[in-house]
């Protein structure tokens, strides 16, 4: 089990964010039979597979629950479709969205469950040592796709939303409780399901300023966790913010117990001073290069075992595998970290 403090063995545990998708030829054919990805999302039948296609290849040690961080905007109400080459495109935000008249979200949930009957196929099919993940968005991230209505193409980026957020302070913190509350919820239906270990996908975190870090990160964050362990007090969570880990050490001073995820841009020694004493850490290989394999990678993948591997260490990359990744670069990054 990934998390699990009396893991015993030699070398770390290992999965990889992304590692489901189009670098498998078997997910490429997978998606051929539905062309919608929201709608693929929603078909746990196709999700249950997409999941476990990479643990069939790879000696993973955890499989993360197939669906994407857009299902929570799409669910209330504003449509979210991909276009090819563009990403994802969300239907215009509406403000009216950031009113919230009931906190049960019965609808939404609802409409969330074939999320969660894919999370017990999975369970099902899953060996007992392999642990499964479930995850969702963090309330910032999402909060940018909606107000952006997509991937932020301003310059500088983010425009749009931090305006939102300056000139309608009430509305915007608004939305993140909202968002908040119902992850939480969301992530207490994945737990229910079968998931043991929870991972917040803070992407954008970075570009939050530091005096709105406790308003827009830390709040919505710790809400989210604390809501979820007084149901579930010992599931491990893991956070991670893409180029905000010098913020790190001050959420776990605040929501003890979090774990984190390195993006590529971690000072490892700086890591295993700050953090690693006091939780766990995952990640960093740079997924360009995974692209790149040969000795470079080997190289960096070393320098991570040597920082990292003594100490609490989840194995991972530090952000999502690419689709131009070489399967056999995977293959081989395994076996470097597993030994087989
Ligand atoms: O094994 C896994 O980890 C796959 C599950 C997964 C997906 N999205 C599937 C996906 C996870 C954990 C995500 C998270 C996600 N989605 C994040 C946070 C992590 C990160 O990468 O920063 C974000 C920001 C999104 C939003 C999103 N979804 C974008 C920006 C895109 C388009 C860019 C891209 O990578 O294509 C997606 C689409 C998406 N999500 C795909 C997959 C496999 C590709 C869609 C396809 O199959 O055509």
């Amino acid at each position: 089990m990934l998390f699990s403090l009396n893991r015993q063995e030699e070398t770390p545990s290992l999965w990889l964010m992304r590692q489901a998708g189009r670098y498998l030829p078997e997910y490429r054919k997978l998606r051929e039979k539905q062309s919608n990805f929201m709608t693929f999302c929603f078909s746990p039948d196709l999700t249950t597979e997409a999941t476990l296609q990479p643990l069939r290849r790879f000696s993973l040690d955890a499989a993360i629950v197939f669906s994407d961080i857009l299902v929570i905007p799409e669910v209330l109400g504003q449509s979210v479709y991909f276009e090819p080459l563009k990403g994802p495109v969300l239907e215009p935000f509406s403000p009216k969205i950031c009113e919230t008249s009931s906190w049960n979200f019965e609808e939404e949930l609802e409409k969330l469950s074939p999320v969660f009957q894919a999370v017990s196929l999975v369970r099902q099919e899953l060996p007992s040592a392999k642990s499964l993940i479930g995850f969702a968005g963090g309330p910032w991230t999402l909060s940018t796709y909606m107000i952006e209505e997509g991937k932020s193409t301003s310059s500088p980026p983010f425009q749009r939303t931090l305006s939102f957020a300056a000139e309608n302070p009430l509305k915007f913190e608004k939305l993140l409780s909202k968002l908040s509350h119902l992850i939480a919820l969301f992530l207490k239906e994945k737990v229910k399901a079968g998931a043991d270990v929870l991972q917040i996908f803070d992407t954008w975190a970075g570009v939050v300023p530091e005096d709105k870090r406790e308003i827009f990160i830390l709040n919505p964050l710790r809400r989210i966790v604390e809501s979820v362990r007084e149901s579930f007090p010992d599931i491990p969570f893991v956070y991670f913010a893409k180029g905000a880990s010098a913020y790190y050490p001050s959420l776990l001073e605040k929501i003890p117990g979090i774990s984190f995820s390195l993006d590529a841009g971690v000072d490892l020694l700086w890591a295993r001073e700050s953090l690693q004493k006091k939780t766990w850490v995952q990640g960093n290989l740079d997924p360009v290069l995974l692209v790149k394999g040969g000795r470079e990678m080997e190289e960096q993948v070393a320098k991570i075992l040597k920082a990292l591997s003594k100490g609490p260490f989840v194995f991972n990359l530090g952000h999502g595998v690419l689709p131009q990744t070489p399967v056999d670069h995977v293959e081989k990054l395994v076996e470097l970290v597993k030994g087989r």
